[in-house]
């Protein structure tokens, strides 16, 4: 870093809870999402999906539809318009189907046609007239259908490698404990409070998208490419977002099709996908299934671990969560043994959903420690802290910081975990059977660097620029405020710009990486402006003169900052250059979870009273935005445990449940105690600031610390989410 640093006001590890930046403008309905945007003279487009899993499109008839008043145009395989490259291509993963390019029908809710009309019910309703016959083929849609095949992962992803260290089933032939259990999950899938929008209008050979994007400056990429046109001529604008969580991050088909049409009808396009069209249009969390294998002496120490997992995909993406290096460097097993497959299948290419892999993964290998922790006869806190690793247990990487144990005695004292009876089946209070569980949670920390824009002017008012986006995290908040904090101006002062691919490009906003990445060039550049004043800022009062004395109005910097030199710290792994050499580092959240539940002995009424959450993830700008992310992803977890799941027809290989009828989630008396606890941790290394991100880590291990919770209460253990009801008979 600078010289400049020790006159900057140092932060606190634990900043202050200021108030959403953003917050007056969403609560008063100003603020403008994508699908609020007023253009002139738009074009309704209504999209039409496929209703079979498998098969080929034989006649398409859009003469009925198309003459209905209003009607402007019907795109469907056979007329629309070419694209320069395919999504798959211009998406950097091969994760999209490109549609209306052929017949072909690869899963069910595929595009098919898109409607464009004078309004959104006209839209819809020519969509309903237009005639679609198919030639169905049958379709395996589970990882246990019949036509559903098995790849390694290793061999399609040549980044990946599965784990081999030390002969791990030579181990756990000899171990004289093991646990070798089975874990599985259906498919889930993020749809957020605003669904799916897309606007698109040309200025002459200059297009603007506004679209809600976790990444405006790949999303400008990407259309560019399928366009073939340059990304300068490509403006994204997303100021704010209606919720993300990965389905808004990557390139959609949708865009660059709509894009090509406002060109040919020269009149802007908008879309509003429905509600029921988000449940198949966006990314997923595929059904997985898990197998772990844990040998351990019998005082507990562990001798080895296997994990091997099969992910469902689709039959022509390549995509898989793969986590098993998340798992490896949980506990400090002498020998590994990992293995991801993938199996294909007729589905649509699952993708990023908040903790992809980390959730899933976790869910099996946490619920394994606790069947391990039981047949010990072993407090499960116990276990961990035994098997707690100095070092990374794959490859010896040093941890920046790992306040793994820490978490879990904050937590376990904060939750009363000692006072239980650890017998299971053993705590009644009345008609209810009472289980406590817990769980660790990780998220590994990814930094792709960033830039920033910082301009403070005379008056003592400053602008903070970056392609951030806001997702609901509080982006806005929490970068305006490390400015505020650094330049010694109150937050008021602070206007800052996000959500416009024409900004400083920055990190993405998801692997929760944006603010670890563009934090440090903020500081930059703050450090510089108050360089250029003396090094020292100027009391709010003494600025005009300051600014006098430099004969300027306003300063300002744009700073950027590449993370490791240069060399990405991608899935937690990173190499620091060190006067003796590299040294290779593993950087990663930790946290740990408590779940009280409580089960009714006759009706089997499963309610959840306490959730208790304890976290460490290095500086933490925002104590109360912090604390909300961290409680909206337990509040996650409990879904995931106990509600969510896509329902498939066993007969028409399709999605069912696509509405929040049927797609369960919580409602409030569903979510009882939610209580998050921060956790002090210093962390010099992960980036100048020591930010690590808080954005995904609290929806893990709340699954594994719910299902260890009822076989508390029930003596039951059940491996399979989410945990409804019946499963509880
Ligand atoms: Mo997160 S699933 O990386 O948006």
């Amino acid at each position: 870093m600078s010289g400049h640093e020790t006159a900057l006001r140092e932060l606190p590890l634990i900043g202050r809870g200021h108030a959403r930046y953003d917050g007056r403008a969403k609560v008063t309905g100003r603020a403008q999402f994508a699908a609020d945007v007023v253009v002139a003279d738009p074009i309704h487009a209504f999209l039409l999906l496929s209703t079979i899993p498998r098969g080929r499109i034989d006649r398409i008839k859009t003469d009925r539809a198309l003459v209905l008043p209003g009607v402007i145009d019907i795109l469907t395989h056979e007329n629309a318009p070419a694209l320069a490259a395919p999504v798959s291509q211009a998406a950097g993963s091969a994760t999209n189907h490109q549609p209306l390019i052929d017949p072909d029908i690869v899963f069910d809710g595929q595009v098919i046609g898109v409607v464009l009309a004078e309004n959104f019910e006209t839209a819809r309703e020519a969509a309903a007239l237009v005639d679609i016959h198919y030639v169905k083929q049958p379709a395996a849609v589970t990882l246990d259908s019949p036509g559903a095949v098995t790849e390694r992962w290793s061999e399609i992803n040549q980044n990946f490698e599965d784990l081999e260290v030390g002969d791990a089933e030579k181990a756990l032939a000899e171990a004289p404990v093991t646990i070798d259990a089975t874990y599985h999950m259906q498919s889930q899938v993020h749809n957020a409070m605003e669904p799916f929008p897309t606007t698109v209008l040309w200025d002459g050979d200059d297009l603007i998208v506004h679209e809600p994007s976790q990444y405006v400056v790949g999303l400008q990429r990407g259309v560019a490419r399928q366009l073939g046109i340059d990304p300068s001529r490509v403006r994204i604008i997303s100021p704010y977002i209606g919720g993300g969580f990965g389905s808004k991050l990557s390139l959609t088909p949708r865009t660059a099709i709509l894009a090509a049409l406002a060109r040919k009808h020269r009149r802007p396009v908008k879309l509003v996908a429905t509600r029921s069209q988000g449940f198949t249009l966006s990314t997923y969390r595929g059904e997985s299934r898990h197998r772990i294998r844990l040998g351990a002496t019998p005082d507990g120490k562990l001798t080895a671990f296997a994990h091997e997992a099969w992910e469902m995909c689709s039959r022509f993406g390549a995509y898989a969560s793969a986590s098993t290096d998340l798992t490896a460097d949980m506990y400090a097993a002498p020998s590994i043994l990992t293995r991801v497959n993938i199996v294909r299948t007729d589905r649509t290419t699952p993708g990023f959903m908040r903790g992809p892999g980390e959730m899933p993964y976790m869910f099996a290998l946490e619920t394994a420690m606790d069947e391990l922790a039981y047949r010990l006869e072993m407090d499960p806190v116990e276990l961990r802290r035994l098997n707690e690793p100095a070092r990374s247990p794959i490859d010896g990487s040093r941890f920046t910081s790992r306040s793994l144990v820490k978490c879990f005695d904050e937590a376990a004292e904060r939750f009363g975990w000692r006072n239980r009876n650890p017998v299971p089946g053993a705590n009644r209070d009345g008609d209810w059977l009472v289980g406590y569980g817990c769980a660790a949670a990780t998220f590994p920390c990814f930094n792709y660097g960033g830039s920033a824009t910082v301009t403070l002017l005379r008056s003592g008012r400053a602008r903070v620029e970056t392609a951030a986006s806001e997702i609901g995290t509080g982006a806005y908040t929490a970068l305006g405020q490390v400015a505020a904090e650094l330049l010694d101006l109150p937050i008021e002062n602070v206007e800052v710009l996000l959500g416009d691919s024409l900004l400083p490009p920055t990190a993405p906003a998801g692997g929760s990486m944006q603010t670890a990445s563009t934090v440090p060039a903020i500081r930059l550049a703050c450090e510089r402006i108050v360089s250029r004043l003396g090094n020292r800022m100027p009391a709010l009062a003494d600025l005009g003169a300051a600014f006098d004395r430099l004969g300027t109005l306003s300063i300002q910097e744009t700073a950027q900052y590449a993370a490791f030199d240069g060399k990405n710290a991608n899935g937690g792994r990173a190499v620091l250059s060190t006067p003796d050499g590299d040294e290779p580092i593993a950087i990663a959240s930790y946290g740990a979870q408590f779940v009280e539940v409580r089960i009714n002995a006759r009706t089997k009424e499963l309610r959840v009273p306490r959730l208790v959450g304890a976290f460490a993830a290095g500086r933490i700008l925002n104590e109360r935005m912090a604390l909300a992310q961290y409680r909206g992803g337990m509040v996650w977890g409990l879904s995931s445990a106990l509600f969510e799941g896509l329902a498939i027809d066993p007969i028409q290989s399709r999605v069912t449940n696509t509405n929040f009828e049927e797609y369960a989630i919580p409602v409030n008396a569903d979510v009882q105690m939610v209580e998050a606890i921060l956790v002090p941790e210093e962390d010099h290394e992960v980036n100048p600031l020591g930010v690590k991100g808080i954005g995904e880590i609290g929806i893990v291990g709340v699954a594994a610390a719910v299902s260890n919770a009822i076989f508390h209460a029930t003596g039951k253990r059940l491996r399979d989410l989410p945990i409804t009801l019946d499963k509880l008979f």
